[in-house]
């Protein structure tokens, strides 16, 4: 057994991804979650993918709940944590800004507080690309400067502070920081997946669930951005690449304690013409769509220089985007209505 792991928001998209490779990886995995976002089906079905004999047990608790984050550490011999947990939704944010400094702060500080009192000096975060806000040159490396440009984005710089404050009070510790770029894809058996509430905000679910017939057409936000077809460029990134860069992350704070700042993407940018392209090849019918007016706090360009973390982690994004699309069509055409289907 590699150890024992405790992930915050282990039933959600990028954390139930983490936990199947956690676990191929002989970790035994905890998962804390309330569930808000989530679905204990998610766990369920990580189980089922997971080599026999693997250990995973859901925990339904509030990070918030500082007492029942003890419990949870003082059952387990857990030797690192992994902190999915937190509110997402930069919109939202936006208009319901304490509750996102609340969860995503407060849920954190209650965390690291409860680490701190079970002698747990681990800890790999999930940060976002979100921290750099709108980047002055792309590719953008870790040092480039940071400004968030919602409640949401600074709720993550907040966090990643915090845990370089921790890291600096204390040389056991061992953080680190992972930004990530536009996660996409699902597990390729179709088994999970993202499984977004209401209207999703991101494009691939969008995409996935005009594909699936749920929602008649695309929106597109804007053509007449500097890039090369006129629509936004991003850096989207397997989940699964994701998931295996979480692993490197804690094999890497297993040599030794210091707080690493890590973006995970791929360094590759694609538009959003292309993937929708690239999910109609993977659906197998052109997908509908119309240019609408530019999304307000969008930019045109956003890809990661991701050389850092394959220098000190050996990771390096593998899959294509057409494999994202086809591995997140598997599983939206299994399961068109998610979890809940
Ligand atoms: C968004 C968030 C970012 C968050 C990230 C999580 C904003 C301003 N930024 O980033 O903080 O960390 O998601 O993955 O919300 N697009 C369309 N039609 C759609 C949806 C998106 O054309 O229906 C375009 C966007 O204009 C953009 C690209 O697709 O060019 C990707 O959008 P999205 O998936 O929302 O990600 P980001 O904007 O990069």
């Amino acid at each position: 057994m590699a150890g024992h792991v405790l992930v915050t928001g282990g039933a959600g998209y990028i954390g139930s991804h983490t936990c199947l490779a956690l676990l191929e990886a002989g970790y035994r995995v905890t998962v804390v979650d309330n569930l808000s976002n989530s679905s204990a089906e998610a766990v369920e079905r990580v189980a089922g993918l997971a080599p026999p004999g693997a250990a995973i047990e859901l925990v339904v608790a509030d990070l918030l709940d500082e007492e029942a984050l003890a419990r949870v550490l003082a059952g387990a011999p857990v030797e690192a944590v992994i902190h999915f947990a937190g509110l997402k939704a930069v919109g939202e944010s936006v208009t319901e800004p304490l509750l996102y400094w609340h969860n995503n702060v407060g849920g954190s500080l209650a965390l690291f507080r409860a680490m701190a009192g079970a002698g747990v000096h681990r800890l790999v975060f999930s940060s976002s690309a979100t921290v750099y806000g709108s980047p002055e040159a792309v590719p953008v490396p870790e040092t480039a400067p940071l400004g968030p440009t919602n409640p949401y984005g600074r709720t993550k710089l907040a966090v990643e502070e915090i845990l370089r404050d921790l890291s600096a009070s204390d040389p056991g510790l061992g953080v680190a920081l992972l930004r990530y770029f536009n996660p996409a894809g699902a597990h390729p058996s179709g088994r999970i997946g993202e499984d977004p509430q209401g209207t999703p905000n991101n494009l691939t679910p969008f995409v996935m669930q005009v594909a699936v017939g749920r929602r008649p057409e695309i929106s597109v936000y804007g053509d007449d951005y500097p890039t090369p077809d006129g629509t936004g460029v991003r850096d989207y990134v397997h989940v699964m690449d994701l998931a295996e860069g979480h692993v490197a992350a804690l094999r890497r704070l297993e040599a030794g304690p210091g707080c690493l700042t890590l973006n995970l993407g791929t360094g590759r940018g694609y538009s959003v013409l292309e993937v929708i392209a690239s999910a109609s090849r993977a659906c197998g019918r052109p997908l509908p769509y119309s240019v609408v007016g530019r999304r307000p706090g969008d930019v045109a360009e956003v890809v990661a220089d991701p050389g850092l973390a394959a220098e000190v982690l050996g990771w390096r994004a593998r899959r294509s985007l057409d494999e994202m699309c086809a591995d997140h069509w598997r599983w939206q055409e299994a399961n068109p209505e998610g979890y809940r289907g």
